[in-house]
C-alpha cells in the first residue's frame, strides 16, 4: 500500500513537472513568435531595431547579456546590447567569447562555449542575410544554467528573423533615401526650368508691341505664347508637387463663396481654346456657399478637374459643374467621357498615375493633376472622390469642403492704384537674356532703366544712378542679391529706394531671408510684365510682399 501510494505521488509529481515544462516551452515559443511578428512589421531605424532584438532576445533566453554585433571593416561592432553584452562581447571582452563570435561566422553555425571566464557560458549564432553574413547574435548566462539544444534553436530562429528584419530596414532606408533624392531633384528641376521661362515671356510681350510682321507673325507669336503658358503650367505643377512632397506648401485662406470660384473656373475654361466644342454647364443655388479657402488654390482644384473632364471627353459631350451646400460645401464635375476602369479608380489620385500609359497617348500630361487636387483639397480640410460606372460611362469627381460661418461684413474692394509714371529703375541680373528682356519691357513702358551685370556692378550703379526702384536677382556671381540689398540699404540714399527681389526660389524661408536683407518685395520667376508694372505702380509705397 505504502509503495503504491509512493508510486502515485511520484507519477503525479512527474506529470506536474512535464506539464510545467510544456507550459514553459509554450510561453517561450509565444514570446519568440511575438518577437518575430514585431520584427516583421518593424520599419524603424536600424539602431532601434538592433537594440530591440538584444532586449527581447535577452528576455526570451533569460540571458544576462545579449549582443547584436555587425561586421564592419572585418571587425565586430556592438550595435545592440542588453545587460553587460558590450563588456562581454566588445573589443575588451574575454578572448574565448570573441573567439566564439569568429567561429560562428566562419562555420555559419551556432557555437556554444560552456565556460568563458570561469562563471559564464556563451552561445553565438551568425546573422545570415540573403547574400552575406551580416554579423552575429551572442548571449551569455551563468555557467550554472548552460545553454541547451532548445536555447540554441531559439537563438537560431531569432538570428534568422533579426537578419531579415535588418535587411528590410536597410532596403526601406535606401528606398526612402531614393525617394527623397527624387523629391529634391523635382524641386531643382522645376526651379531650373523656371529661369529660362522669364526672358521668353518678356520677349514675347515685347514682340507683341514691336513687331507686327503680318498675320503669320501674329499667329506664330500666339503659338509661342500659348506653348509658353503651357510650359509654365507644367513647371508650376512640378513645383507644387515638390512643395507638397517636401511639406512646404502654404495656403492663404480667407472666407469666400465657392460659387465665385466655380464661376471663374467655368469662365476661364470657356475662354480657353481647348474647350471649344464641349457643352459645359454650371449650376448652383442662390445662397453663398462660404468656405475658408485660398482662392487661387481652389481655382486650381476646379480648373484641374474641368481640364480633365474636357481632356477625357472626346467629341464634345456634356460636362456639368455644380456647387451646392448641405452640412458641407460640395462641388461636382460630371462628364460623359471615356470613364475610368474600376481597377484604376482607386489609384488615379496617386502621383504620376495615368490610365493610359502609352507614350503616344493623345492627351499628354504628367499625371500630376489629380494628385495636386487631392493634396490641395486635403490642405483645405476636405475630401475628393471619383466615381465612374466604368470605361465609356463618364466620370464624376466630388470635392467636399467644410463650410465656414459667413463672408466678412467689410467689403474688400480693389483700391484703385496710382497710374504708372516714368520711373528710374535699376535691374541687377547676370543672365544676359533675362536682363535685356527685362530692360526692354521696362523701357517700352517709358521708364528709365540702368542694368547691372553682377552684384558689384549693381551696388555701384545703385549709387551712381540713384534708382527709385531696383529689381535684383538673388543668385548673382560674387555678391549675391541679399548682399546687394544690404549694401544699398546701408547708403543714405538707399534707405528710400524700393528693393524687389526676383528669384526662382519661392519658399517661405527665402522670403524671410530677403525681408531680413532689406527687400520690400519679392517676385518669383517667371515674372510676367503685369507683375512688374503692378509693383512699379506702387512706388513709393513700401512693403510689397506679394
Ligand atoms: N474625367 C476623367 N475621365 C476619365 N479619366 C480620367 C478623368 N480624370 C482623370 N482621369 C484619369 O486619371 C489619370 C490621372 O489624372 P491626372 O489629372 O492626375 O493626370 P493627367 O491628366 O494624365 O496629367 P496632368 O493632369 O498632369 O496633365 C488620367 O491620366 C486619366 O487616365
Ligand atoms: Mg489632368
Amino acid at each position: 500500500m505504502r509503495n503504491e501510494g509512493m508510486e502515485d505521488r511520484l507519477q503525479s509529481w512527474s506529470t506536474a513537472r512535464v506539464l510545467d515544462e510544456l507550459r514553459r516551452r509554450q510561453a517561450r515559443l509565444e514570446q519568440l513568435l511575438e518577437i518575430t511578428h514585431e520584427l516583421a512589421r518593424s520599419q524603424v531605424r536600424e539602431e532601434l531595431l538592433l537594440q530591440r532584438v538584444a532586449e527581447r532576445g535577452a528576455q526570451v533566453l533569460a540571458a544576462d547579456a545579449l549582443g547584436v554585433l555587425l561586421i564592419r571593416d572585418d571587425r565586430f561592432a556592438v550595435r545592440g546590447a542588453a545587460g553587460d553584452a558590450a563588456e562581454v562581447f566588445g573589443d575588451t571582452g574575454p578572448a574565448r567569447a570573441r573567439g566564439a563570435l569568429a567561429t560562428a561566422i566562419q562555420t555559419g553555425a551556432a557555437v556554444v562555449v560552456p565556460e568563458i571566464d570561469g562563471d559564464r557560458t556563451v552561445v553565438a549564432v551568425p546573422l545570415r542575410g540573403a547574400w552575406e553574413v551580416l554579423g552575429v547574435l551572442a548571449a551569455a548566462r551563468p555557467a550554472a544554467r548552460p545553454f541547451g539544444a532548445e536555447d540554441v534553436e531559439v537563438m537560431t530562429t531569432l538570428g534568422a528573423h533579426a537578419a531579415t528584419a535588418l535587411e528590410n530596414a536597410r532596403r526601406y532606408r535606401e528606398v526612402r533615401e531614393a525617394d527623397r533624392r527624387k523629391d529634391d531633384f523635382l524641386a531643382r528641376l522645376a526651379h531650373e526650368l523656371r529661369s529660362p521661362l522669364a526672358p521668353i515671356v518678356h520677349a514675347l510681350h515685347l514682340l507683341d508691341r514691336v513687331a507686327a510682321h503680318g498675320p503669320q507673325g501674329v499667329q506664330l507669336r500666339e503659338i509661342m505664347a500659348r506653348q509658353t503658358r503651357h510650359l509654365g503650367c507644367l513647371v508650376d505643377d512640378l513645383l507644387d508637387v515638390s512643395r507638397i512632397r517636401l511639406g512646404k506648401l502654404s495656403l492663404r485662406p480667407q472666407p469666400l463663396d465657392l460659387r465665385d470660384v466655380a464661376r471663374r473656373s467655368f469662365e476661364a475654361l470657356q475662354v480657353a481654346r481647348h474647350a471649344e466644342g464641349h457643352e459645359i454647364s454650371l449650376s448652383m443655388g442662390p445662397e453663398p456657399v462660404v468656405v475658408n479657402g485660398d482662392p487661387a488654390r481652389l481655382e486650381q482644384i476646379v480648373g484641374n478637374l474641368l481640364q480633365n473632364a474636357v481632356k477625357y471627353t472626346p467629341g464634345g459631350a456634356a460636362i456639368h459643374l455644380s456647387v451646392e451646400s448641405s452640412h458641407e460645401a460640395i462641388l461636382r464635375v460630371h462628364d460623359r467621357g471615356i470613364g475610368i476602369d474600376p481597377e484604376m479608380l482607386p489609384h488615379i489620385f496617386q502621383m504620376f498615375t495615368q490610365a493610359d500609359r502609352s507614350l503616344d497617348r493623345a492627351q499628354g500630361g504628367l499625371g500630376l493633376g489629380l494628385a495636386l487636387v487631392r493634396a490641395l483639397v486635403e490642405y483645405h480640410g476636405g475630401t475628393v472622390t471619383a466615381e465612374s460606372a466604368g470605361l465609356g460611362h463618364g466620370s464624376q469627381f466630388t470635392v467636399r469642403l467644410p463650410l465656414c460661418a459667413s463672408l466678412p461684413a467689410a467689403a474688400t474692394g480693389d483700391p484703385s492704384r496710382p497710374r504708372p509714371r516714368p520711373t528710374r529703375i535699376l535691374v541687377v541680373e547676370d543672365n544676359p537674356d533675362a536682363r535685356e528682356a527685362l530692360r526692354a519691357v521696362l523701357e517700352m513702358e517709358g521708364h528709365r532703366v540702368a542694368a547691372a551685370v553682377d552684384g558689384f556692378d549693381g551696388v555701384e550703379l545703385g549709387a551712381a544712378f540713384r534708382p527709385e526702384i531696383a529689381f535684383i536677382d538673388i543668385a548673382l556671381p560674387g555678391l549675391d542679391g541679399y548682399e546687394v540689398a544690404r549694401r544699398l540699404r546701408a547708403r543714405d540714399d538707399g534707405k528710400r529706394m524700393m528693393l524687389v527681389a526676383i528669384t526662382g526660389r519661392g519658399q517661405a524661408e527665402d522670403r524671410r531671408q530677403a525681408q531680413a536683407a532689406g527687400f520690400d518685395g519679392y517676385l518669383v520667376k517667371p515674372v510676367v510684365p503685369e507683375q512688374l508694372f503692378d509693383v512699379i505702380a506702387r512706388v513709393p509705397e513700401a512693403e510689397v510682399w506679394d
